[in-house]
């Protein structure tokens, strides 16, 4: 059995982990795994390589990905589908474990329905694929960010200011929400929570007046503005760039720059924003991204095993399921607004 493994996407602290889990696995059933450069890349292009044992070593710890990633829609161009099945057949690769989100995984189900043998393990930052309660990389963002909004107390306190943290999150507000909490954020402001900028400055105020002169205010880079039109035509993203990836998904970030100065007209205090971008998906995973990362890959291994193709391995509490692929593509888990009400307790 040859096993052909592939990374798609955004890079997530705990690929490497799941890439270890799924050899080591492998290993245990005698079947031969291949790295795929580059996301689905390297399929088309035929970048792909043998993994051995020397080749997952001392990876664990190591974020990114040792296969590289990209953002890669193989089915956009009929002659990049031709060449990806072509260097299916001639790697003699049986079978495909995609490691990705919403668009990876999207791909790995048309070519499951295309007749390709393929599992799946769900992987991003933002936790918003469905059929899953958690994906990896997610912890780790989440404790950047919460670091990150630890460090800003302290000289937004010192020197009496608000300062507005943009985190990542293109269409849910998981990160903001997560750290938001954790981290004692005023006001915390997500995609699914269109928001008012005079409600916002209105809890700052109320702070001040109260006698904190310091507010932290948490804004995902996908969060819509409910009354204004400060940003694009529909007047609900600031977007950083106009261009769109292969999955047709534009290019956010900025609108943390946006809320500071409008809440520092509004109220008269001194008002910073800080985006954390890409920090957030950089450096090592968590204890907990190791461990989810490596039950996965196991996981999937056994999927394979088993011949249940079609399917993502997933998080169901505490236990390791396997969902059909379909569920986790069809649409987006958005944050549970019970969880969001709960952070709003702490607003103001
Ligand atoms: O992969 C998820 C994500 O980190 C989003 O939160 C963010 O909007 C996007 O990727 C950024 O993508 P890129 O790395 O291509 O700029």
């Amino acid at each position: 059995m040859n096993i052909g493994i592939i990374t798609g996407g955004g890079d997530c602290p705990g690929l490497n982990a799941v890439i270890r889990a799924v050899v080591r696995r492998a290993l245990n059933y005698n079947y031969n795994c291949f790295g795929i450069r580059n996301g689905w890349k390297g399929l088309v292009d035929g970048s792909i390589e043998i993994l051995d044992l020397n080749s997952i070593s001392g990876i664990l710890h190591r974020g990114g990905t040792i296969l590289g990633t990209s953002r890669t829609n193989p089915l956009k161009r009929e002659e990049d589908e031709r060449l990806l099945f072509e260097n299916l057949k001639k790697f003699n690769l049986d079978v495909i474990c995609a490691i990705g989100g919403e668009d990876t995984l999207g791909v790995a189900q048309k070519l499951h329905e295309k007749g390709v043998k393929i599992v799946g393990i769900p992987k991003t930052i933002d936790n918003d694929l469905n059929a899953t309660d958690f994906t990896f990389g997610f912890d780790t963002a989440v404790n950047i960010a919460m670091e990150a909004i630890d460090r800003l107390h302290t000289t937004a306190e010192s020197h009496n200011r608000v300062i507005v943290v943009e985190v990542m999150g293109r269409h849910a507000g998981w990160i903001a929400v997560y750290a938001g909490l954790a981290g004692g954020a005023d006001v915390i402001l997500i995609p699914e929570k269109p928001f008012d900028l005079d409600e916002v400055s209105g809890y700052i105020k109320a702070r001040h007046i109260r006698g904190k002169n310091f507010s932290i205010v948490v804004v995902s880079e996908g969060a819509k503005l409910k009354t204004e039109n400060l940003a694009d035509k529909d007047g609900s993203l600031v977007l950083s760039s106009l261009s769109k990836d292969e999955f047709g998904h534009v290019r956010l970030g900025g609108i943390g720059n946006v809320i500071a100065q409008e809440i520092e007209k509004r109220t008269g205090f001194e008002t910073r924003a800080v985006i954390l971008g890409h920090i957030q998906r950089g450096g090592s995973p968590t204890a907990y991204d190791r461990v989810l990362g490596t039950r996965f890959g196991v996981a999937a291994v056994d999927l394979i095993r088993d011949s249940k193709f079609g399917r993502m391995v997933a998080l169901h509490g505490n236990e390791i399921v396997d969902v059909p692929l379909i569920e986790a593509v069809g649409e987006l888990k958005l944050v549970d607004l019970k969880l969001y009400e709960v952070a709003e307790v702490f607003f103001g």
